[in-house]
Order: C-alpha cells, then sequence, then structure tokens
C-alpha cells in the first residue's frame, strides 16, 4: 500500500502559488484577494473557514471574513454580496455552506457573480464545467484531481465507484473522472442511497472515491486488491488516546481497507488539505481572469 499524502501535494502546489504571488508583489501589483462569508456559528464551519484564512495568509492571498450573525436576513446576505461582486479588489468569494434554514442556499449562490464564483458552485459554472469548457472547479474534486495528476495514478481506462451524489462533491466527481482529460477516461458509476447490491459495484471498481458522509462506511471486504481508494468524508469522534478528546476518521475504514488498497489517502492529511489548495488554485485563476476576462 502507498499513501496518498496530500500534505505533501498541497504543499508542492502552495509553495508554487506562493512563488507566483510574491512575483506579483514584486512588480508592484497588488496581491491576489479571496472573501469568505460565514453566516452563524456552526463549530465544523467556524474551523473550515479559519483554516482557509490561514491558508491564504501562507501563501500571501489577501483574505477577508465576513462574519454575519445567525439571525442575518437573507436580503442582508445578498447586501454583501452585492457589495463583494462590486469590489474590483475582491477576485473570488465563498459563501461557506450550510446556511441557516431561514437563507435559500440556491438564491444566495445565484447572486454571487459568476467571475467570482470560487466554489464553481454557480449555474454558470457547474454548466461550463459540464461543457468541458474553462471554468471553477469545485474544490474537493478538483484537489482530488490534483492529488490523482501528482502521484501519476493511472486513471485512463479504469472502473471507478463514487459514493455519494452531492453538488459539492460526489455528482462533480463523477462527471469529471469519466470526461475525456487526464486525469479522466474512468467508467463511473455513482453509488446513492437508492443504490442497489452497492458492495458488489465498490468490489468490482479500481478506483473507489468515498464521499457518503457515513464514519468507516467503506470495509475491506467492498473493495478489491489493488484498489485506489479516496476518502472524501471527515468526522469527529470521541477517544480517549487524544488530549482533544476527539479524532478525525473518513468514510473509509483506513486500517482494514490499506491493506487491500495499492493507493489511499489517509484521514487527516489526505484530501483535506487539498481542497483548500483547489480553493487558492480558483482564486488565483479569478485573479489572472483565465475563466472570465
Ligand atoms: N461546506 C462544505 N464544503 C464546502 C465548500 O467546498 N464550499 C463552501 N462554500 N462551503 C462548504
Amino acid at each position: 500500500m502507498k499513501l496518498i499524502d496530500g500534505k505533501e501535494a498541497s504543499n508542492a502546489i502552495r509553495d508554487k502559488i506562493k512563488e507566483e504571488v510574491a512575483g506579483l508583489i514584486d512588480a508592484g501589483k497588488r496581491a491576489p484577494h479571496l472573501a469568505a462569508i460565514l453566516v452563524g456559528e456552526d463549530p465544523a464551519s467556524q474551523t473550515y473557514v479559519a483554516n482557509k484564512e490561514k491558508s491564504c495568509q501562507k501563501v500571501g492571498i489577501t483574505s477577508t471574513l465576513y462574519r454575519l450573525p445567525a439571525e442575518t436576513t437573507q436580503d442582508e446576505l445578498l447586501g454583501v454580496i452585492d457589495f463583494i461582486n462590486q469590489d474590483d479588489e475582491i477576485d473570488g468569494v465563498i459563501v461557506q455552506l450550510p446556511l441557516p434554514d431561514h437563507i435559500d442556499k440556491d438564491t444566495v449562490i445565484q447572486a454571487i457573480h459568476p467571475s467570482k464564483d470560487v466554489d464553481g458552485f454557480h449555474p454558470e459554472n457547474v454548466g461550463k464545467m459540464v461543457s468541458g469548457l474553462p471554468t471553477y472547479l469545485p474544490a474537493t474534486p478538483f484537489g482530488i484531481l490534483m492529488l490523482l495528476e501528482h502521484y501519476k495514478i493511472e486513471t485512463s481506462g479504469k472502473s471507478c465507484a463514487v459514493l455519494g451524489r452531492s453538488n459539492i462533491v460526489g455528482t462533480p466527481m463523477s462527471l469529471l473522472l469519466s470526461r475525456k482529460a487526464d486525469p479522466g477516461n474512468c467508467t463511473v458509476t455513482t453509488v446513492h442511497s437508492r443504490s442497489q447490491n452497492i458492495e458488489q459495484i465498490t468490489a468490482e471498481a479500481d478506483i473507489v472515491v468515498a464521499a457518503f458522509g457515513q464514519p468507516h462506511y467503506l470495509k475491506a471486504d467492498m473493495v478489491k486488491d489493488g484498489a485506489v481508494v479516496i476518502d472524501v468524508g471527515i468526522h469527529r469522534v470521541p477517544s480517549d488516546k487524544t488530549k482533544s478528546g476527539f479524532r478525525l476518521i473518513g468514510d473509509v475504514d483506513f486500517d482494514e481497507v490499506s491493506k487491500k488498497a495499492s493507493w489511499i489517502t489517509p484521514v487527516p492529511g489526505g484530501v483535506g488539505p487539498m481542497t483548500i489548495t483547489g480553493l487558492l488554485m480558483n482564486t488565483m485563476k479569478a485573479y489572472r481572469k483565465e475563466v472570465y476576462s
């Protein structure tokens, strides 16, 4: 078994971003700028947003966090987005999900100017992705593609089971892996809550991407010998072995599955760091006006 080290891959990519940003500053230009909006105090979202800010700072990307109370109305949130849309010195914006129940996520996503939608969630950018046009790819699937590329893992002609069909991970991942591209050219099966014979599908797959959101769902008897296993899950579980009293585990039972896999991502330190790297890459694309001139 070989470990797909997300920290190593993401450090290599982030070093290049850092170098590019330093070059811009040396040339007297402004730094790229990412804005994040956090509504409410969901603990997981606070951690994600803090990590994004820290990662921006490390590579020299300016980051601004708009922290709004949970009671913020949808109109107030749309007002903040409008303000950011009009600020020429902000390249990209993300609205951290989930949003409180009284706010309609789709209305909010569609209010972001597509040129600043570095999450790649706006229907215009989803449409471009489906059409194979240059766009911002959603950060997690983008990060996974970069991991496969970094470790030179062959995908062409392989069978791939993607567990999950969310707009953020499963659906774009299935699409991207089936595209005529490298990485890509897989025969993809999207597995979801209504799928039958799930174990049979995963056991026949050369590549399994687990984004089901269920701790330790994927067991050794569900994968074939030599499979490539990518774990998107991240769950906090109580532990008496750590100082914090909890540890992070994925959708894959790593101890079991790693004995059969040829390549596998750990949790933490696998897909997680690459998701933020995907976002940083998209922010650079926005700054360079690569997608929208
Ligand atoms: N919540 C969980 N994943 C994501 C993501 O990739 N982007 C945003 N904005 N919110 C999320």
